[in-house]
């Protein structure tokens, strides 16, 4: 189905502005997503209606905060497509599900001389997890490589695995040049040798159908602020017989079943994960944003995507020098450019000046940019609000910056 887009942008008052004088153009949804008003609703209704603390009471507004939390981790199993809402776990981001991995799987089932599997094109929270689990355990961290479109070689991922192997971490969609990895592949040959896989799904649940079962992902972590809703909350979802191994990575209340001065009994899954008050409300709301895209239809959703992208691509690869970062055959809507002799900050600087919202900078993947021998890039990542005439005030702006720069 055809989505009508201008409808769409109704849905989201904050493009409804200008800046600096100029009607804004987001295009920044790969640092995060704009807001429906039916998930701005739903936090106010939250707050307005029944605002309370969940799991624990048995008053009204208790068992009802308790119902709406554990009615979006139903809407999160199906969203993913995990077998049980046990294995959905709410964290605060895609940092803190990998965090949670590493502390605790890492630290139960990863030992000296044991081997971590990443890519060049992780981001800097799916680095130094492991970095820092490496530097208390002995394990060795090591690097698949990629070519020069932003690619995994995935010849090069074969010779790296070995029985050595305990776990690979890799990015299912790169957020820095929107690389589309290939992660059911990434995860069979992983499987081969007895490793497990944590994907990093923090860009890739925006635009692609996520179904953890038919990937056989042992670990799916996401944000729920690029995908329509609130920051500040994220999800770790783990394979439940894995789950039910790990020790829990936080302490507190909520997630234990006794406690008594000599020992503490843990709680059952996948509570036993989420330790003291949660992000009651933005979990609520999450829900709304869920369904949000479930309405649109993400096949919809990736087919405007897809057409702005073919669109920015062409209109972009024809200014003179300027080179598009990033050109691997599968991708998601982002955009990484550089200019020649322009840094990509004075790029972002003068874009904002004319409304244009795009990220600079190395996007929290320096070595990446270390591989790719440049300080970082400008980058334009679309989402479905997004228009063909943002991508031409994109062009006019760049061409103003080659103006003012060159
Ligand atoms: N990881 C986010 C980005 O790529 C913040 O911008």
């Amino acid at each position: 189905m055809k989505l009508d887009i201008n409808k769409i942008r109704q849905d989201f008052p904050i493009l409804e502005q200008s800046i600096n004088g100029k009607k804004l153009v987001y295009f920044d949804n790969a640092a995060t997503t704009q807001k429906p008003t039916v998930v701005i609703e739903a936090l106010k209704s939250y707050y307005e209606g029944y605002n309370a603390n969940i799991h624990r009471g048995i008053h009204h507004l208790a068992e009802k905060a308790t119902a709406a939390f554990e009615e979006t981790r139903k809407t999160v199993r199906a969203f993913l497509n995990a077998k049980t809402t046990e294995e959905i776990i709410f964290t605060y981001g895609t940092t803190d599900s990998i965090n949670l991995v590493a502390n605790s799987y890492g630290q139960k089932f990863i030992s000296e001389g044991d081997e971590i599997l990443i890519s060049t094109l992780e981001h800097h929270s799916n680095i130094v997890p492991w970095q820092m689990l490496c530097e208390g355990k002995g394990c060795i961290l090591k690097i698949i490589p990629i070519n020069d479109a932003g690619e995994i070689i995935l010849e090069e991922y074969e010779k790296l695995l070995s029985p050595k192997t305990k776990l690979v971490s890799v990015v299912h969609v790169s957020n820095a040049l929107g690389t589309i990895n290939p992660i059911k592949t990434i995860i069979d040959k992983a499987h081969a040798f007895g490793a497990k896989v944590l994907v990093d799904g923090a860009q890739a649940c925006s635009h692609i159908d996520i179904d953890v079962q038919a990937l056989d992902a042992d670990f799916y972590a996401l944000s729920a602020h690029k995908l329509f809703g609130p920051t500040g909350l994220g999800v770790l979802y783990g394979k439940k017989e894995l789950l039910e191994t790990m020790p829990p990575y936080r302490g507190g209340g909520e997630m234990i079943k006794e406690v008594t001065f000599e020992k503490t009994t843990y709680a059952d899954l996948p509570y036993k994960f989420e330790a003291g008050t949660p992000n009651i409300a933005d979990v609520v709301a999450f829900k709304f944003a869920l369904d949000y895209i479930q309405n649109l239809g993400k096949t919809n959703i990736a087919a405007h995507e897809n057409e702005l992208l073919a669109y920015a691509t062409e209109k972009l690869g024809a200014i003179e020098g300027l080179t598009i970062i990033g050109t691997a055959k599968e991708k998601v809507s982002v955009i990484s450019f550089i200019l020649e002799g322009i840094h990509p900050q004075d790029i972002g600087i003068i874009l904002d000046q004319q409304g244009i919202a795009v990220r600079t900078g190395h996007h929290c993947t320096q070595p990446l940019m270390q591989r790719l021998g440049i300080p970082g890039t400008a980058r334009a990542s679309f989402s479905v609000y997004n228009t063909f005439e943002e991508i031409d005030a994109l062009v006019v702006g760049i061409l103003k910056v080659k103006k003012l720069l060159s």
